[in-house]
């Protein structure tokens, strides 16, 4: 009965005639040019951008959404979150919490990082296919939240990065994540993809919070990652790989993964590599500054920190390098292990680490939307989703503005006005 009934209102919520919106501010910043422009219109019809302009007419049914003296830009992207993760419970304090627990988890940390202005985000791991569930409750506008790519589980090797390996021996079973040979991973992304993966996500080197594994250290062969990308290519679906060793971020290119996300230890050659294969780097460099700050407080491991203290300094290196190089970047936080909804903090540390702050914006806008594959967003071009965001001054002049976001637009709809609050 209530199923009923909420289907109902789910079709009585589509709209019959053509809704329009039209968003005034005083400026709009186009990350794709660059270019800031003076009193923009965008008109927004049943949540796709219609016109974008200094010119363009106001039709008279469309709903008004003015915002004076603020610039406008397209809604954030994050390439790298984990919506059903909770900062604050690691280690063994994941144990105490039942299998939903993270759904819920999710729903929350949903609605947050769409609020800091971030309207699509891309889910790179998660157990239960509960990233689908809250994929789906917010495509039906049961719950709020950006816009989400998932990869469900996370595959991995036995005893590696994505092998919740903290128990001893007589509690062994394999997890649902794991593979063990090519074949294995080639069924993996086949089942995967059955159930709801948008993309495929790997870990292909160790990790900082897994426990009995070196950070750098390859866990997955070419052969595996090779089957997996073209098995995941086959099906339409770009890859991602965790990789912190400069040999696993090496193979997992070769191998024709599509992003590598940390790329911490990554060498000249293997920059190199990235640069001529056309493969997104998609570096959490924020990162080492929440987790080295909160130290134990979260249930983290001594091991993990030491971990950290490894790669921390050496990845914000690498990007440097790599932005010099003019490697590919999409926004990356790994929002999970830090608190969601303050993704944007990274902004800053990108500019500090060598990226100009419209690189950084574009790493969020138009270079997570390649990385993704969706040209749906990342822009406020006609096709595009309408979704966008509001800051009271220039991103350009001072990236922290992003950190504040006070209003968010998706899909044409008001999602958060904090103006005058
Ligand atoms: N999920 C990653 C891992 O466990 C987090 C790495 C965070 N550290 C960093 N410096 N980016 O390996």
């Amino acid at each position: 009965m209530i199923r009923i009934a909420l289907l109902a209102a789910i079709i009585l919520a589509a709209p019959a005639a053509a809704d329009t919106v039209a968003v005034t501010a005083a400026h709009l910043l186009d990350p794709a040019t660059g270019r800031t422009v003076d009193n923009p219109v965008v008109i927004i019809t049943d949540g796709r951008v219609a016109a974008t302009g200094t010119n363009v007419a106001i039709p008279a049914d469309a709903k008004r959404i003015d915002l004076p003296g603020m610039t406008i830009l397209p809604g954030l992207i994050d390439v790298h979150v984990h919506l059903t993760s909770d900062a604050s419970i690691r280690g063994y304090r994941h144990y105490a919490y039942t299998d939903n627990f993270w759904t819920v988890v999710g729903v929350a940390n949903a609605k947050t990082t769409l609020e800091a202005g971030f309207t699509t985000v891309r889910n790179v791991g998660s157990n239960h296919f509960d990233d689908v569930a809250l994929r789906q409750a917010v495509d039906a506008g049961i719950v709020p939240g950006p816009r989400i790519v998932t990869a469900a589980y996370a595959i991995g090797a036995t005893g590696g990065h994505c092998d919740n390996a903290t128990l001893p021996p007589s509690y062994d079973r394999k997890d649902a994540s794991i593979v063990d040979s090519p074949d294995e991973a080639r069924a993996k992304v086949r089942w995967l993809h059955k159930y709801g993966a948008q993309v495929i996500k790997v870990c292909a080197t160790g990790g900082v919070f897994s426990t009995g594994d070196a950070v750098g250290a390859q866990q997955l062969t070419f052969d595996e990652m090779k089957a997996i990308a073209d098995e995941a290519h086959m099906l339409g679906m770009k890859v991602a790989a965790h990789a912190h060793g400069d040999d696993g971020i090496a193979t997992a290119i070769r191998a024709g993964i599509d992003t590598i996300e940390h790329a911490s230890l990554a060498s000249d050659a293997t920059i190199a590599l990235a640069k001529q294969h056309g493969t997104f780097f998609d570096m959490d460099i924020y990162n080492d500054d929440y987790i080295l700050a909160t130290g134990t407080a979260n249930g983290t491991s001594e091991k993990s920190l030491a971990k950290e203290r490894e790669i921390g300094l050496k990845q914000r290196q690498t990007f440097q390098r790599a932005v010099k190089a003019g490697v590919k970047m999409a926004f990356a936080t790994d929002a999970g292990i830090y608190p969601h909804g303050t993704n944007a903090r990274q902004f800053a540390t990108m500019v500090k680490w060598g990226m100009t702050p419209l690189q950084a914006i574009r790493a969020a806008t138009t270079g997570a939307s390649e990385a993704l594959a969706r040209p749906d967003v990342g822009g406020l071009n006609p096709g595009q989703w309408g979704d966008m965001i509001a800051l009271p001054g220039d991103p350009l002049a001072d990236v922290t503005l992003l950190q504040n976001v006070p209003v968010v637009i998706k899909g044409g709809a008001v999602v958060k006005d904090a103006r005058h609050r």
